[in-house]
């Protein structure tokens, strides 16, 4: 059977949401396969309660937005190991079984707020000091960072790509303006991705309710980012 790993990036306050998403993902995500959940953290907490199917690694926590702007640096790590990767941000939570119909070599989510919006709307990275621009010509869907994996070797040339991209920018003092998610979408725009899924796998508290799978909690950006 394939094997899969969930990385939650969950160092600083953002360890509290942990309990709740992954009593939602053993509930909801790939049920019956073979999950690994890959928790990068400072909690001591998390750190101790390593067990078959709970892998926590040890993660300074950085000043924001470095924690999501260097999620890729973390995820490969760990990707060899599994024939498939997903992230998925700490503070969301599974409502609705989601299943084989992931299992992609490179798999993006359509971002909730610019879904069926012209591409003049989508918020690309348009400085061309940060290696996530995008120029007007490209770019055909503007994709969630929220929730996104793949396979081994597709989705781990992705996150590699985007960790050295990132390295360049951090060098040359540019940071995109949607961190992690701008890269993201650099990356799809050249190399598109095999399974496009809709806002339900990363949606907000106000989309309808009958549908969704994955749902982002209403939480306090300032607060948690200190
Ligand atoms: C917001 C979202 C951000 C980012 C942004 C992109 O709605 O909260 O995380 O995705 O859209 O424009």
């Amino acid at each position: 059977m394939s094997s899969v790993s969930l990385c939650v990036i969950a160092t600083g306050k953002y360890d509290g949401f942990v309990p709740r998403l992954i009593e939602s993902a053993r509930r909801y995500f790939l049920h019956g396969r073979d999950v690994t959940y890959s928790i990068f953290t400072d909690s001591v907490i998390i750190l101790t309660e390593s067990s078959r199917s709970f892998n926590p690694y040890l993660t300074p926590h950085l000043p924001w937005p470095l924690p999501t702007l260097l999620r890729y640096h973390e995820m490969t790590r760990t990707i060899r190991g599994y024939d498939y990767t997903f992230y998925i941000d700490a503070d969301m939570e599974f409502v609705r079984p989601v299943g084989d119909e992931i299992l992609g070599d490179l798999v993006a989510v359509q971002h909730p707020g610019f879904f069926g919006k012209p591409r003049h709307e989508f918020t690309y990275e348009t400085n061309p000091r940060s290696r996530a621009c995008i120029s007007a010509h490209e770019g055909t869907h503007y994709f969630a960072g929220g929730f996104q994996g793949g396979s081994r070797e597709h989705y781990g040339k992705a996150t590699a790509w985007m960790r050295d991209a990132i390295n360049e920018d951090l060098r040359n003092h540019a940071i995109a303006e949607w961190h992690d998610e701008s890269h993201w979408n650099r990356y799809l725009a050249s190399m598109p991705p095999s399974i496009i899924l809709s806002p339900d796998y990363c949606s907000t508290p106000q989309m309808r309710h009958d549908t969704r799978k994955i749902v982002a909690l209403d939480k306090e950006h300032e607060a948690l980012r200190s």
